[in-house]
């Protein structure tokens, strides 16, 4: 269903998945801390996209690399020189536009002057700090804009190590850092974000084959988070408008509530960045296939996601609105598997004959799985605030569970509910969470 952002953002504050940032100082422009049940979240997206990328297949390993680089390698990416946006200022309020996102023929959106842009200049969108006592030039450092980079760099260790043959992907998650101009839109634009990339390093001949094999791996990703495909929209991105490594960009965009927009994007980087980084570095960097013995430079299919909005996409996508008798019920439908609480455990009254069963229960099913512990107010109540966060399961304790030693368990999605004996319980919740 069609969700607007204002009922998103609102969900996500109350119920405890994204903060603005630094809230009790007024916050900081366009930062967010995601909450429990954000970072839950967040964690299942981002291990179970290292599961399906990385850990289940034999051509993939991952890395773990510094945020903070040698600056060199901003340079030898091209990143010093054209990492930029189009920035204009209005000369009478000085706020500040990205040139390809306004109208520069209309009126500035804060103050109204007509007629008031500056001609646009190049705003490089890396973010600088000084490591060390020193704060000069000689100790700029940049925060990387994305993690791209490192598996460049350190293809040559990870092939050596690894003992790995072309092809074969390097895969990292981490922070990427960019001072866009105008953040926005929630946690979609930001200016400290995460990616989950990979780099394809494949034989030169191999790209096209490659890179629509990459771009199916999308979609089933795509899929499995339970993303609205009639949402989804490959944008073949046109040939004047490719960043300066790639020869081809499919972008994948999603419907978010606010407009189409990207959220991952597929590039064929040929080897502009392992001869960059060889030449740079003085250490050429060759690949030499064991059959045939030849000698050449890998090539790049690079699938990049970002986590953020993925989980905007998630949650606009899972977001579900049903009349249940008088009344909405509303409804996180996540997909098992990244729904940040499995199990609600329920007693029906706060005695202590039930929570001397309910509490042990809890304690017993968190051992395996994220669960929930809730006594207070009535049942119909705990079983909304847990369709509100899209708990998969609710188990209730009663006082028929003193005698039959068995709960019932309440399915999210169908309201159904079935009595369960005790000793059966985490078997069936197994079978059903399908972990
Ligand atoms: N290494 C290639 C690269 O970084 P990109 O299209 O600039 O390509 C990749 O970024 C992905 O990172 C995007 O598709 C998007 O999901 C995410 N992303 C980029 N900028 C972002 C931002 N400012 N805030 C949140 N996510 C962002």
């Amino acid at each position: 269903m069609d969700v607007s952002m204002e009922k998103i953002v609102t969900l996500c504050k109350t119920r405890g998945f994204i903060f603005p940032g630094s809230d009790i100082y007024g916050g900081l422009a366009n930062s967010w801390d995601y909450g429990p049940l954000g970072v839950e979240l967040k964690n299942n997206i981002k291990q179970a996209w290292w599961k399906k990328f990385v850990t289940s297949r034999l051509d993939m390993v991952g890395i773990d690399a510094a945020l903070l680089m040698n600056p060199k390698v901003w340079e030898a990416s091209g990143h010093l020189a054209t990492f930029t946006d189009p920035l204009v200022e209005c000369k009478n309020c000085h706020e500040r536009y990205r040139a390809d996102q306004i109208d520069l023929k209309k009126a500035c959106q804060k103050c109204g002057n007509k007629d008031t842009f500056t001609e646009p200049s190049s705003f490089n969108l890396m973010l600088k700090t000084w490591l060390g006592p020193k704060e000069d030039a000689t100790a700029t450092v940049y925060f990387r804009p994305e993690t791209a980079q490192a598996m460049f760099v350190d293809f040559p260790l990870v092939m050596t190590s690894s003992r790995k043959r072309v092809p074969f992907g390097i895969a990292q998650i981490g922070k990427a850092f960019r001072n866009e101009i105008t953040p926005g839109n929630f946690i979609f634009r930001q200016r400290e974000f995460e990616q989950m990339e990979i780099e394809y390093f494949i034989h030169p001949s191999d790209w096209e084959k490659q890179f629509e094999t990459w771009l199916a791996a999308m979609h089933e990703w795509i899929v499995e988070c339970g993303i609205t495909t009639s949402a989804i929209h490959d944008l073949e991105v046109p040939k004047d408008e490719l960043a300066h490594y790639s020869k081809r960009t499919v972008d994948i965009e999603y419907d978010f509530p606010f407009g189409k927009k990207e959220l991952y994007g597929l590039a064929y980087r040929t080897d502009f960045d392992l001869t960059n980084h060889g030449k740079a570095s003085g250490k050429e960097i060759l690949y030499t296939d064991p059959e045939t013995n030849e000698k050449y430079v890998p090539h790049v299919i690079e699938p990049s996601f970002g986590v953020d909005r993925t989980l905007l996409a998630v949650l606009t996508s899972a977001y579900h609105e049903e009349a249940v008798e008088d009344e909405t019920r509303v409804v996180m439908k996540f997909p098992k598997h990244l729904a940040p609480v499995k199990v609600a455990v329920l007693p029906l009254s706060k005695k202590d004959e039930l929570a001397n069963v309910a509490y042990p229960l809890a304690e017993q099913l968190a051992k395996r799985w994220r669960t929930d512990y809730d006594e207070t107010q009535s049942i119909g109540k705990r079983y909304r605030r847990q369709d509100e966060i899209g708990t998969p399961f609710c188990v209730t304790v009663d006082f028929e569970t003193l005698e039959d030693k068995a709960v019932t368990v309440r399915d999210r999605d169908t309201m159904k509910q079935e009595r369960v004996p005790l000793a059966e319980l985490e078997n069936y919740l197994s079978k059903q969470l399908g972990c």
